[in-house]
């Protein structure tokens, strides 16, 4: 057992606090992670606001990288001392969606079974199974994927959600590939990722919407060959898109914001068949309503990108290796690097769309 620092949300939409919690040693089929560095993710913020369940205590944190401290019995895939990137997938192998051979859907991911505590025993609920905003933390063996260590964690861990949820977006669900038009709709860390993976992906036109100037910048950064603010007034989002795309829209339209009006706008900037992601998350309590001739006279593909439907141990190192090469700018997303007790005023931070990602480094 171990006592560690951690940043837990107590109650919903309560501000965060660091405080002591407890981690178990491995048991069979778990690892214990030293955490180097995490990212502080959008999802955070809306385990937080209480969007995503209610089983507070949440142990935040999910984007990150670590050393392997430990393993229990059994465990082959990782060793003490390995360095790592921590997935929220690990395909159990069994399930119906893995048997069907389709492991990136897996319905049964494995976690860590022994819970993380607070000093007083309370069960802790770690976010999408990991919990990271802590020096240790208990996963699942296969959670755990081996990279190349010469990636420093402040950006390989990134690549352990936002990173690998938009880049996955575009090349796993969109299918982007060489000449195709794409239009990504929120510039945040997962739309960025949405935009660089297109780029290497031989995508002809990029283009970029945001209602944040700084963002529309940052994506510019990416590799987007076009940009739209969609907060100007005289700016309608499916027109411009279509005045880029010779007036039909987009092969891919990428929805990265997690909102009824930005979901609209995708469906109808996509060109005949195209195909519309849905990568952004929406609060529970929205709902959206569409003219059924055009869900059918449209055609083409609605599709959701749960982890932008990634392999972590075939993508992680995949995305690692584009980074070291100079290919994957994984240290543009890294705006700042913060302290653990600084997670708080990151989501402020983050809300006034002044970072693209504020990583906590241990
Ligand atoms: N599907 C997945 O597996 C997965 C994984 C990680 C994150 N997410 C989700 O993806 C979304 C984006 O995450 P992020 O970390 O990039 O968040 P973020 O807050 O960094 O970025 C969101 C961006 O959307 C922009 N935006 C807001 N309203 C807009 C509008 N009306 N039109 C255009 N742009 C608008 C903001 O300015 C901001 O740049 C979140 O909903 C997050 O929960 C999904
Ligand atoms: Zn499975
Ligand atoms: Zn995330």
């Amino acid at each position: 057992m171990h006592e560690v620092k951690g940043v837990i949300a107590g109650a919903k939409g309560a501000a965060v606090e660091t405080v002591t919690i407890r981690v178990p040693d491995p048991g069979p089929g778990e690892a214990l992670v030293r955490v180097k560095a995490c990212g502080v993710c959008h999802t955070d913020l809306h385990y937080r606001e209480g969007a995503i369940n209610d089983e507070f205590p949440f142990l935040l944190g999910h984007e990150a990288a670590g050393v392997v401290e430990a393993v229990g019995d059994g465990v082959t895939n990782v060793a003490p001392g390995d360095y790592v990137v921590i997935a929220w997938r690990a395909p159990c192998g069994t399930c119906r969606s893995c048997r069907r051979g389709r492991p990136w859907y897996c319905f049964d991911s494995a976690n860590a079974t022994q819970p993380m505590t607070l000093s007083d025993g309370t069960r802790l609920s770690p976010a999408l199974g990991i919990g990271a905003f802590a020096e240790l933390t208990l996963v699942a063996a296969g959670q755990a994927v081996k990279v190349d260590p010469a990636a420093r964690p402040e950006a390989a861990g990134l690549i352990g959600c936002g990173v690998m949820a938009g880049f996955g977006a575009a090349v796993n669900t969109g299918g982007v590939s060489r000449g195709d038009s794409v239009a990504v709709i929120g510039c945040g860390g997962v739309g960025c990722a949405a935009i660089a993976a297109s780029v290497l992906a031989g995508a002809r036109v990029v283009i970029a919407v945001d209602v944040d100037a700084r963002k529309l910048e940052g994506a510019q950064r990416f590799g987007a060959t076009h940009v739209i603010d969609a907060s100007a007034r005289d700016v309608d989002v499916v027109e411009a898109i279509k005045a880029l795309t010779d007036g039909n829209g987009a092969d891919v339209v990428i929805e990265a914001v997690g909102r009824p009006e930005t979901y609209r706008q995708a469906f109808f900037a996509r060109d005949l068949a195209g195909t519309l992601v849905q990568v952004g998350v929406p609060d529970p309590a929205m709902t959206i309503e569409l003219p059924m001739i055009e869900l059918f006279g449209r055609g083409g593909a609605l599709k959701s990108s749960w982890y932008g439907d990634c392999l972590p141990s075939r993508d992680f190192p995949m995305l690692i290796d584009l980074y070291l090469q100079g290919r994957l700018d994984l240290d543009a997303f890294v705006t700042e690097t913060i302290p653990l007790s600084g997670v708080e005023a990151a989501f402020t931070r983050m809300q006034q769309g002044e970072v693209l990602r504020s990583v906590v480094v241990f």
